[in-house]
């Protein structure tokens, strides 16, 4: 059992969870993540570890409620625990000292982000952060991501916090402002990456994509995460999950990504309908 020190929700449907972990905080490095089963009748998820503790033996985990296993995850606290936690799985982040690196985060894609910054930041880079979300509360962990970066911008869709408009627009303008960075890193949906990726290519700008497919074993093989890069087939789990985003097929990762639709919405409706029957509330459906 690993065992939860602690739980918080950031933000709606945004938890925080500090884990004992002590062999995986030994050996994280960013980039990195674990795989986790909440419970013993559950499903395996991939969760990145958004940050380490070495000494206190620690890692913490951010999730954002998307289906069954996350909701599920919601609701466990301090002093409950995880069945089983594997890791640290997938190709450390290349962390080198480049230049000036232009760290592009949307949603759930801030916290694998904030690893990646820190270490980049720590070699030197100067770290200029585009953050973006549909709202000024989905826009996450403002903070912990200003005090690994230079300077911060952020996006919302609705305007509510920062500039109005996408992360791509925040993007465009600041290349135009301050000239092609060394590299960018983009993290967050298949589609934003997307539109990063066809963005900085006519510019010539090396640009990284963390992927987030489909998960099962983690170790390369099931096959579930296989993705296309530059032509040839790649497992994210071993080969990633960063990847060249000029290289990425991501229309192939988005359809793979909802391969399951149907089975995870019944499976979030039975869910659901069990906190029901037992009288629970809190799940927003
Ligand atoms: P479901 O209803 O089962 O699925 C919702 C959607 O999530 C699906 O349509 C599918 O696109 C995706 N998904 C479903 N099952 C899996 C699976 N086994 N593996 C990957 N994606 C799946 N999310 C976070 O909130 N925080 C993180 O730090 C984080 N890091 C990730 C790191 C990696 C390397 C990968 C590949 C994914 C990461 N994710 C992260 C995504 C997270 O694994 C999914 O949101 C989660 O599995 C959804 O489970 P669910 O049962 O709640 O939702
Ligand atoms: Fe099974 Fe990558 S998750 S091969
Ligand atoms: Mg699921």
């Amino acid at each position: 059992m690993f065992a939860i020190l602690s739980r918080e929700e950031i933000a709606p449907r945004f938890h925080r969870f500090v884990v004992r972990a002590p062999e995986i905080a030994r050996k994280h490095r960013p980039g990195q993540f674990v795989i986790v089963m909440p419970d013993e009748h559950g499903e395996r998820i991939p969760l990145t570890i958004a940050h380490a503790d070495a000494a206190a033996g620690t890692i913490t985990l951010v999730v954002q409620e998307v289906g069954k296993t996350t909701m599920a995850m919601g609701r466990m606290n301090g002093g409950d625990g995880f069945v089983s936690v594997v890791g640290p799985l997938g190709t450390p982040t290349h962390i080198e000292r480049l230049g000036t690196v232009i760290c592009v985060g949307g949603g759930a894609g801030i916290a694998p982000m904030l690893p990646i910054a820190a270490g980049m930041k720590a070699v030197g880079n100067r770290i200029l952060t585009i953050l973006g979300g549909r709202t000024h509360e989905l826009v996450i962990l403002r903070d912990e991501m200003a005090a690994v970066s230079d300077e911060v911008f952020l996006t919302t869709d609705d305007g509510s916090l920062g500039r109005k408009g996408l992360v791509t627009h925040a993007l465009a303008d600041l290349v135009a402002e301050r000239g092609k960075p060394d590299l960018v890193v983009a993290i967050g949906p298949a589609v934003m990456m997307k539109a990063v990726a066809e963005l900085t290519r006519p510019m010539g700008i090396k640009t990284w994509a963390s992927l987030n497919s489909i998960m099962v074993d983690g170790t390369g093989m099931c096959g579930a995460c296989r993705v296309a890069v530059g032509g040839q087939t790649k497992f994210v789990c071993v080969d990633g999950p960063e990847f060249d985003a000029h290289e990425v097929d991501f229309d192939l990762l988005v359809k793979r990504l909802r391969m399951y639709l149907p089975e995870e919405q019944a499976a979030r409706e039975r869910y659901l309908e069990q906190c029901r029957c037992h009288g629970e509330g809190g799940h927003h459906g």
